[in-house]
C-alpha cells in the first residue's frame, strides 16, 4: 500500500518535473508555397563541364567512423569512379577506385551512379577530395569524426521528409548555419514518387543536385522512408526501394546487417541505431534478429549515447499518421526501455513534436494499463517530419493534447543535438520562420546510462579524484 502510494506518487512528481501541460504552439507563419522547385531553377542545376559529377554525398563508410562513401552521379558517359584525395587542397595523394552502377525506372534511364568507399581515414581530420576528371574535376571536403570515445562531443542535425521545394532549400539553408557536422535523416527524401513515369527518376536527379552543398561535405545518415518505396505497379515498378538503394548507400555490413535499410554506426560519443519502417520487424525477421544483436553490442562505457532512427514515429499526436507507429511499438518498446535508449527521432508527419520520458510496456491485450505512463528508463521521442516537402503542414493536432506530449508545433524546420560529454547533450528545434537565433524548443538531455543516480555520484567521485591525482580519468563499475 505504502509502496503503490510512493510508486503513484513518484509518477506525478515526473509529469510535475517535466513541466506537466504540455505545449501545442499556435504559432502563425508565413510559408512559401508547397511546390517543388522548378527544374530551370539555379539551385538543381547541372555543374558546368562534360561529364562533370553532380549530386555527390558522403556517408559513413564503417562501424567507428574511420572510412566514409563518396557517391556522385555522371549524365554523359560512364567516366571514371576514382576519388583523390589528401590532407590539403589540391594535394591528392591518394587515389582510391570506386564502382559503378546504373538502372532504369520505367523508360528512365539513370546517370552512371559511382560509389566509392575511403577506408583508413585519421579521426578528427579535414580532407579535400577531386573526382572527375579534367576541366570536369569538382573539389570538396570533408571533416572525419572524432575517436570513438564516452567524452568526445560532436554536433548532430536531424532533418526528415525534405523534398524539393523552397520551404526544403530554406531548412536546409538553415541547418548549414547551425555548425552542426553530420546529419541524422529519419526517411523521406526526394518525394519524386509524386511523379509519375520518367519524372521519378528525373526528380530523384534534382534532389542530389540540391542538397549536395550540404551532403557533400558532411555524412549524411540515411533511414528509409514511405515515399522511398515506390512500388508502383502500373509503370511495371514493383521492387520496393530501388531507386533509394541504387543512389543512397549505407555501411551496413559494418555492422553485421543482411540489409542497407538498417544498420548501425557508431561516432564520436554516440551509437545510432537506423531501422526501417517498412521493412518486416515483427518477432523473428531478420530485422528483429540484427536489433537484438545490435543491442548487445551497444556498450554505453565507449559511446554513452544511444539514438534511433526510424521514419515512422512511435508516439505521434498529430491526426496524420495516428496509430501507424504502433506496430512498431508493440514489437520493440520493450527493448528501447531496456536498453535505455537516449532518444528516439522519426519523422513522417509533417510537424515538430517532442514526449516526455514515456513508455506503455505495461499493457498487455489481457491487462494493465492500456496509458502511456512516464517512465524515467524510457526514451524521449521526436518527431521532426518537418522538413518541408511538397505535400505541405500536418496542421491538425489531436485535442486534447496527450499527457505524455510535452511540445508540438506545425511549422518547418530542423533540429541539432550538441552533445558536450557523457552526461549532456543540449537539443534545439529551429523552425525556419525565425531563422538560426530564436530556438523554439530546446532542452538539456541527460545521459540515460552517465546521468542517473549511483553512477552520476560515481562519476563526479572519479572526477575529483583524477583532478586531485591527475591522473587520466578512469571509471570502473
Ligand atoms: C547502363 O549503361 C550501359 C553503358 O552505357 C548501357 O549499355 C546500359 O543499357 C545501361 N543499363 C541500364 C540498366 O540502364
Ligand atoms: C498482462 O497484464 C496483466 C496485468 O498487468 C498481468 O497480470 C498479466 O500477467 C499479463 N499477461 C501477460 C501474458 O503478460
Ligand atoms: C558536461 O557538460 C555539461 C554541459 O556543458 C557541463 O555542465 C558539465 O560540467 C560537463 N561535465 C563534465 C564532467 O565535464
Ligand atoms: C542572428 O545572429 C547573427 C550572429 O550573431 C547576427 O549577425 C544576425 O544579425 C542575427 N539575425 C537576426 C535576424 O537577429
Ligand atoms: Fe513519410
Amino acid at each position: 500500500m505504502l509502496l503503490c502510494l510512493f510508486f503513484s506518487l513518484s509518477l506525478f512528481s515526473t509529469f510535475i518535473d517535466n513541466g506537466s501541460a504540455g505545449i501545442t504552439s499556435a504559432f502563425v507563419r508565413t510559408q512559401f508555397p508547397s511546390v517543388d522547385i522548378p527544374l530551370e531553377n539555379e539551385v538543381l542545376s547541372v555543374p558546368n563541364g562534360y561529364n562533370a559529377p553532380q549530386q555527390v554525398h558522403i556517408t559513413q563508410g564503417d562501424y567507428d567512423g574511420e572510412a566514409v562513401i563518396i557517391s556522385w552521379v555522371t549524365a554523359d558517359e560512364p567516366g571514371s569512379s576514382e576519388v583523390r584525395y589528401g590532407l590539403s587542397e589540391g594535394k591528392y595523394d591518394v587515389t582510391v577506385e570506386g564502382t559503378l552502377n546504373n538502372y532504369t525506372f520505367y523508360k528512365y534511364e539513370s546517370g552512371y551512379i559511382h560509389q566509392c568507399l575511403v577506408t583508413g581515414l585519421q579521426y578528427d581530420t579535414k580532407y579535400y577530395y577531386e573526382i572527375g576528371k579534367g576541366d570536369s574535376a569538382r573539389n570538396f571536403w570533408f571533416e572525419t569524426p572524432p575517436k570513438v570515445d564516452p567524452d568526445a562531443s560532436y554536433k548532430f542535425g536531424i532533418i526528415g521528409d525534405l523534398g524539393q521545394t523552397y520551404n526544403s532549400l530554406s531548412t536546409l539553408q538553415h541547418y548549414m548555419a547551425s555548425g552542426a557536422k553530420s546529419v541524422l535523416f529519419v526517411g523521406d527524401l526526394s518525394y519524386a514518387d509524386r511523379y509519375q513515369y520518367n519524372d521519378v527518376g528525373v526528380r530523384w536527379d534534382t534532389f542530389g543536385r540540391l542538397v549536395e552543398q550540404s551532403t557533400a561535405y558532411q555524412p549524411w545518415i540515411w533511414s528509409a522512408g514511405n515515399h522511398e518505396i515506390e512500388y508502383f505497379p502500373y509503370m511495371g515498378e514493383v521492387v520496393p526501394f530501388r531507386s533509394f538503394l541504387s543512389r543512397y548507400p549505407t555501411p551496413y555490413r559494418a555492422s553485421k546487417s543482411s540489409n542497407p535499410l538498417w544498420y548501425a554506426i557508431r561516432r564520436a560519443s554516440a551509437h545510432i541505431i537506423v531501422l526501417s519502417s517498412y521493412s518486416p520487424f515483427v518477432k523473428y525477421t531478420p530485422q528483429w534478429h540484427w536489433l537484438k544483436q545490435e543491442f548487445k553490442k551497444v556498450n554505453r562505457e565507449k559511446t554513452p549515447w544511444l539514438i534511433v532512427l526510424m521514419h515512422v514515429p512511435i508516439y505521434n499526436s498529430n491526426e496524420a499518421h495516428f496509430m501507424e507507429g504502433e506496430s512498431m511499438r508493440s514489437s520493440y518498446e520493450r527493448w528501447f526501455v531496456k536498453y535505455k535508449v537516449d532518444v528516439i527521432f522519426a519523422g513522417h508527419v509533417h510537424a515538430y513534436e517532442r514526449s516526455y520520458r514515456i513508455s506503455n510496456i505495461h499493457y498487455n491485450v489481457s491487462g494493465g494499463d492500456a496509458y502511456p505512463v512516464p517512465d524515467k528508463k524510457a526514451p524521449i521521442y521526436i518527431t521532426v517530419g518537418d522538413g518541408g516537402n511538397s505535400e505541405g503542414l500536418a496542421s491538425k493536432f489531436r485535442d486534447p493534447q496527450p499527457e505524455y506530449s510535452a511540445f508540438r508545433e506545425a511549422s518547418y524546420g530542423h533540429s541539432t543535438l550538441d552533445i558536450k560529454n557523457r552526461t549532456h547533450a543540449i537539443y534545439h528545434w529551429n523552425r525556419n520562420d525565425d531563422g538560426n537565433n530564436i530556438t523554439t524548443d530546446s532542452f538539456t538531455l541527460h545521459n540515460q546510462y552517465w546521468g542517473s543516480g549511483l553512477r552520476r555520484r560515481k562519476l563526479n567521485k572519479n572526477h575529483l579524484n583524477s583532478v586531485i591525482s591527475e591522473r587520466p580519468f578512469t571509471a570502473r563499475f
